[in-house]
């Protein structure tokens, strides 16, 4: 197992071209199964999450070749396949494969997900809308067995603006007889990715991007060409290190709508920001002051900079509240900055009070998921001394060259092998 050494307390300067999404990227991986054809897509984060969203592919009879920084998919052989339980418990989108494979092969047999743990996440609106598409599923022995001689579209209400459930049901009806119209759909940029994939395949999707979608079904689809968009999380961690550390930190190959909320929640702590078409510069020459925050589902602050966030506003001036409003868990950062000597307590399971203080102490602290992990990697770049992060593989799901990236910003910090810990494989 790895850890990363951080030797905290140096501003960081300078540019990050921004990697691919991942989340867009595993999302538009579950479609690729729509079509018998060949589909290249550029700017693939080569992160842990993407190479077993690979493998899970190939179990299912595609073909995959990653080069030069593309990744090749042919699915013309994709058969109902053996999964391994183990790599799905390892990704949650393995389970939004579940309506493309249903509309090529008809029966299909898949265990149950997993990923990071903060919270219950259930796939019960994945399973209604597919129901309401003509699937019959039951979950047997912790296995989903779903057969629809043909999925027909379907007028489909979320109880929740879902990120995966839209990009779920939206990919199954691609290829449904009929109109599906999904209402109280997620406009996450993801999902507005994922239809631009789509529908360079021959799909015909409107209204992505806002609460209702409606899809006509298509006979067939065709092998493209995509590429992925840059990652706003991984964009908007780097801005946050330019922040907590004092510095200035630019990050390019972004829309700067993509960094919205996280923009102006900084702006309103005191950063300077300043954009241009495909950029976002943060700098922070004077110490922040304590803000509110309320995560919420795009357009408001993702829920997946709620955790670093948190590592800045323990450093901020006066009080500052995050209240995590789309999982019910997501607070494995809080009592490893505390260690470091943040001063933040939680309220209600979901809402972190912070007092900021005046400096962080480096610590030996450990991940326990992907954004906690970049939480206290943010904090160990601003505190005094030496911070010890272990449980690396959590972090490696999300963030593709981190320590390379960060070390290019002026940060000490190397990956270095746990001599206490055997090198083990994710359990993310
Ligand atoms: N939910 C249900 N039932 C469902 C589906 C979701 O109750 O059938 C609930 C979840 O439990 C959660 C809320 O709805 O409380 C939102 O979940 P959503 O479906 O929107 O999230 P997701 O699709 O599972 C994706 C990202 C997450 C990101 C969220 C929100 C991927 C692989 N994951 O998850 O990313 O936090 O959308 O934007 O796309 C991360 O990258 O660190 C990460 C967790």
């Amino acid at each position: 197992m790895s850890l990363l050494n951080i030797e905290g307390g140096r501003p960081l300067h300078g540019t990050i071209d921004v990697p691919g999404s991942k989340n867009s990227a595993l999302a538009i991986m579950s479609a690729v199964i729509l079509t018998e054809g060949t589909t290249t897509l550029h700017n693939v984060p080569n992160v842990s999450d993407t190479q077993i969203k690979s493998s899970i592919l190939e179990s299912f009879g595609a073909t995959t070749e990653w080069r030069e920084g593309s990744l090749f998919i042919d699915c013309a052989n994709i058969h109902s396949g053996d999964p391994s339980e183990e790599s799905f418990r390892k990704i949650r989108t393995s389970f939004y494969m579940l309506g493309p494979l249903l509309a090529r092969v008809k029966k299909v047999k898949i265990p149950a997900p997993g990923g990071c743990k903060i919270g219950a996440r259930p796939v019960d609106f994945h399973l209604r809308g597919l129901s309401q598409m003509g699937a019959t599923i039951e979950l047997r022995d912790g296995m989903y067995v779903a057969e629809a001689d043909e999925l027909t579209g379907a007028e489909i209400y979320l109880d929740f603006p879902s990120a995966g459930a839209t990009q779920h049901l939206m990919t199954a009806a691609v290829l449904a007889k009929g109109m599906t119209v999904i209402k109280n759909a997620a406009m996450e940029p993801e999902v507005t990715a994922l239809a631009d994939f789509l529908c360079r395949m021959g799909a015909k999707i409107e209204g992505a991007g806002t609460g209702e979608i409606v899809v006509i079904g298509k006979e067939s689809l065709d092998g493209c060409d995509f590429r992925v968009p840059s990652d706003r999380i991984q964009a908007g961690t780097y801005l946050l290190a330019g922040a907590i550390t004092g510095g200035e930190v630019t990050v390019t190959g972004i829309t700067p709508d993509s960094q919205g909320p996280v923009v102006s929640k900084l702006r309103e702590a005191g950063a300077d920001v300043t954009e241009t078409h495909d950029a976002v510069t943060v700098s922070a020459k004077n110490r922040l002051n304590g803000i509110r925050i309320r995560t919420m589902p795009w357009p408001g602050f993702p829920t997946d900079i709620q955790q670093p966030v948190a590592a800045v506003l323990a450093l901020a001036e006066g009080v500052s509240t995050i209240e995590e409003t789309i999982y019910e868990s997501r607070i494995g950062h809080v009592s490893e900055l505390n260690r470091m000597g943040a001063n933040i307590r939680v309220e209600g399971g979901r809402t972190s009070v912070i007092q900021g203080v005046d400096r962080l102490q480096g610590a030996q602290v450990q991940a326990s998921d992907l954004r906690a992990g970049a939480a206290l990697v943010l904090a160990g770049l601003a505190a005094e001394g030496e911070t010890t992060v272990s449980n690396v593989h959590f972090i490696d799901r999300g963030y593709e060259n981190l320590e390379a990236n960060l070390r290019h910003l002026g940060a000490k910090i190397e990956r270095v092998e746990d001599p206490n810990q055997p090198a083990k494989e994710s359990l993310a």
